[in-house]
């Protein structure tokens, strides 16, 4: 099964093209993968802005196929597409737009059917994209417990099966992602915050340099499985303002309220994640969403989910960030489970929720 994955929730514009076999545990061929990022039309705004976002995913489509048709050696594809996925949301409504009407009308050209695809949903089931993640498990890795944490969302999810979700928890207001955005911006280093954080954390020498920084973990004793991440920001801007000028342009401050924010961040993510997992007695955890990206969060995972003797789930670095493999993976497995039919009229659906 040849499939044309497209993704435009948010700012990055990505076409895949994937190649993928068999039933219980499908095989994935990963023939071209292209994302065309926004990053740097975005930076001066320290954010996305939905209606530049939407021109630019408008602008480069065509060309980010044809990168990904030239790349797969696809000279032939009108005949070789089998199946073509798109993401119908969450995301930002104008761009998610671009895709699905951009896939519709390739649909109507080539006479392949298409199937939309949640974009939470991918971002766990890429998980599955990597043989030798799950050639050794395979049996015991269901039910399991999910974090999908991204720019824009932070859920913890209840994963019975494949194509079995309960949302256990999410954040009430930003989103792990985006508390990373926003501190990066405080601290003037740029747009995506997460890994300049992450570089400026790890640059932190031991120093016996006075310089006492101690955030909040908001929510962290709290029994629910929800997450709240705009009051660790807000507290970052209150420390950043109550420091002399010359203080918080210097490096050591910077790189250690980076940590500290990171530190935080991760202490939250983990906490709240392996709580549910004792509950709810998870046979695995799965973790995916561009924050799954970041080296303190893996190895926290890792060392806890190692103590608790349970499969530890996580995405090479490239499948964490948004990506259309992800969306032909998830294509895949919509199309085992419900086939071409019966989808309906496709169209974006920017609060598209799992479950
Ligand atoms: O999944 P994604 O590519 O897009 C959305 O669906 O939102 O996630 C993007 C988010 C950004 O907020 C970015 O700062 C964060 O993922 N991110 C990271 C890292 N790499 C990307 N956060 C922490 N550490 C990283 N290494
Ligand atoms: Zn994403």
């Amino acid at each position: 099964m040849n499939i044309l994955a497209i993704e435009t929730s948010c700012d990055d514009t990505c076409v895949a093209l994937v190649k993928a076999t068999g039933k219980k545990w499908p095989k994935f061929k990963i023939l071209s993968n292209i994302v065309s990022s926004q990053v740097k039309i975005h930076r001066k705004w320290g954010g996305v802005y939905p209606a530049l976002a939407k021109r630019e995913h408008q602008k480069n489509l065509p060309m980010v196929l044809k990168r990904a048709l030239k790349k797969a050696k696809s000279a032939s594809w009108r005949t070789k597409i089998d199946l073509i996925g798109v993401t119908i949301g969450p995301g930002l409504e104008p761009c998610l737009w671009v895709g699905v009407n951009f896939a519709k009308k390739l649909s109507q050209d080539l006479e392949t059917p298409i199937i939309p695809i949640n974009h939470i949903e991918a971002h766990i089931l890429v998980n599955f994209v990597s043989k030798s993640q799950i050639s050794n498990l395979k049996s015991q890795i269901f039910p399991a417990v999910c974090l999908v944490v991204s720019g824009g969302h932070t859920q913890l999810i209840w994963m019975r099966d494949f194509g079995n979700y309960e949302i256990l928890g999410e954040t009430r207001d930003d989103a792990a992602g985006e508390c990373f955005d926003k501190i990066a911006r405080i601290l003037g280093l740029g747009y995506p915050g997460g890994p300049a954080i992450e570089s400026e954390a790890a640059k932190l020498q031991n120093t016996n340099y006075k310089l006492q920084i101690k955030l909040p973990r908001p929510m962290i004793f709290q029994k629910n499985y929800d997450f709240s991440f705009s009051g660790l920001k807000t507290a970052v801007l209150y420390d950043f303002k109550k420091r002399p000028p010359k203080v918080r342009k210097s490096k050591i401050y910077i790189r250690k309220m980076a940590k500290e924010s990171q530190r935080a961040i991760v202490d939250v993510l983990t906490k709240k994640t392996f709580k549910a997992a004792k509950e709810y007695k998870a046979k695995s955890l799965i973790l995916g969403g561009g924050v799954a990206a970041n080296k303190e969060l893996r190895k926290q995972f890792k060392v806890q989910s190692s103590k608790l003797k349970i499969n530890f789930l996580v995405p090479p670095k490239k499948f964490c960030t948004d990506n259309a493999a992800m969306i032909a993976a998830s294509t895949y497995y919509q199309w085992l489970k419900r086939g071409t039919e019966g989808w309906g009229e496709i169209g974006a659906d920017a609060n598209l929720r799992l479950g």
